[in-house]
């Protein structure tokens, strides 16, 4: 039986999943992109979705976070289905559901403390744009929720000076400033350093550290099998299998993954 909004609202929001996918389809033409995808991902969980190219996990992400609707299916936000026709990336916002997409989230010329307010800012009484305050608010960000202490890094160094690692950091913190309940990362650490995936492994955790979910989307399994309290597997558009890193080991997760594609 479907439950009607007020249902849903009686209830402590605490104890939801933050979101709930129920028997999601994805055609794009012919194409069937998702196939019957049922999950939930809960509060203070880290959730690695991986699978191969093509299996599905870039439009997953689409379509939980409003990007493009489902051909059929319901989305449950704590608890609270969401219609369809209206949901959109603004409406994710607003129910705190940020995606960090790779070396797209900042802009490379601003100093880091505009990065923050990008179509968010602080204006005073008359309307105009309170700089000191922002800057304090970055500076906030950036030695709390990220915990960047090295040195050199300031609310003014320029974006495009940073490393990707940082970059993601950055991304990362102003998802958890705007105390987004759901952080989406998709591949945060391709085409970065051995040191600088270290930090991004370390900004992953400290979402959860901050009590938030994070869905981490990655290629190389290492990386999601360090951090992931669950992975999520797809393969050509369906959840084959969940499971807990502490049950596999990478050599074990990589050599399924193979098993899978040879797999009819
Ligand atoms: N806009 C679109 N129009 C048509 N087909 C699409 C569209 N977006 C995705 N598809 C198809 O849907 C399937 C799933 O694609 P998706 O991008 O979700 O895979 P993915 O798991 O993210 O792959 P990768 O690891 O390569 O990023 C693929 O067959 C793809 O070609
Ligand atoms: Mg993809």
């Amino acid at each position: 039986m479907p439950e009607t909004v007020a249902e849903s609202r009686g209830r402590g929001a605490g104890d939801e999943p933050v979101v709930r996918l129920e028997n999601v389809q994805k055609f794009f033409g012919p194409i069937q992109a998702l196939k019957d995808i049922s999950l939930a991902i809960g509060h203070n969980e880290i959730v690695g979705l991986i699978g191969d190219n093509g299996a599905g996990k870039s439009t997953l992400i689409k379509v939980m976070t409003g990007v493009q609707p489902p051909t059929s299916g319901r989305i449950f936000i704590r608890g609270r289905e969401i219609d369809l026709a209206d949901y959109s990336v603004r409406m994710a916002h607003e129910l705190s559901i940020e995606t960090v997409y790779q070396d797209k989230s900042l802009a490379d010329k601003q100093p880091l403390w505009r990065n923050f307010f990008v179509g968010r800012q602080i204006t005073n009484r008359l309307g105009y744009i309170n700089i000191r305050k922002q800057k304090q608010i970055a500076d906030q960000i950036l030695k709390g929720a990220i915990g960047f202490r090295s040195a050199g890094i300031t609310v003014d160094s320029t974006v495009a000076h940073l490393s990707g690692g940082e970059r993601q950091g950055i991304a990362i913190g102003r998802a958890m400033h705007y105390e987004a309940d759901l952080i989406i990362l998709d591949e945060p650490t391709v085409a970065l350093a051995v040191a600088e995936v270290r930090k991004v492994l370390d900004f992953v955790r400290r979402i959860k550290e901050n009590g938030r979910a994070c869905i981490y989307i990655e290629h190389n399994l290492a990386h999601v099998h360090e951090v992931a309290d669950r992975l999520i597997i797809l393969d050509r558009g369906r959840i084959v299998s969940e499971i807990r890193p502490r049950d596999m080991s990478v050599m074990e997760l990589t050599e399924y993954l193979i098993d899978l594609q040879h797999r009819t």
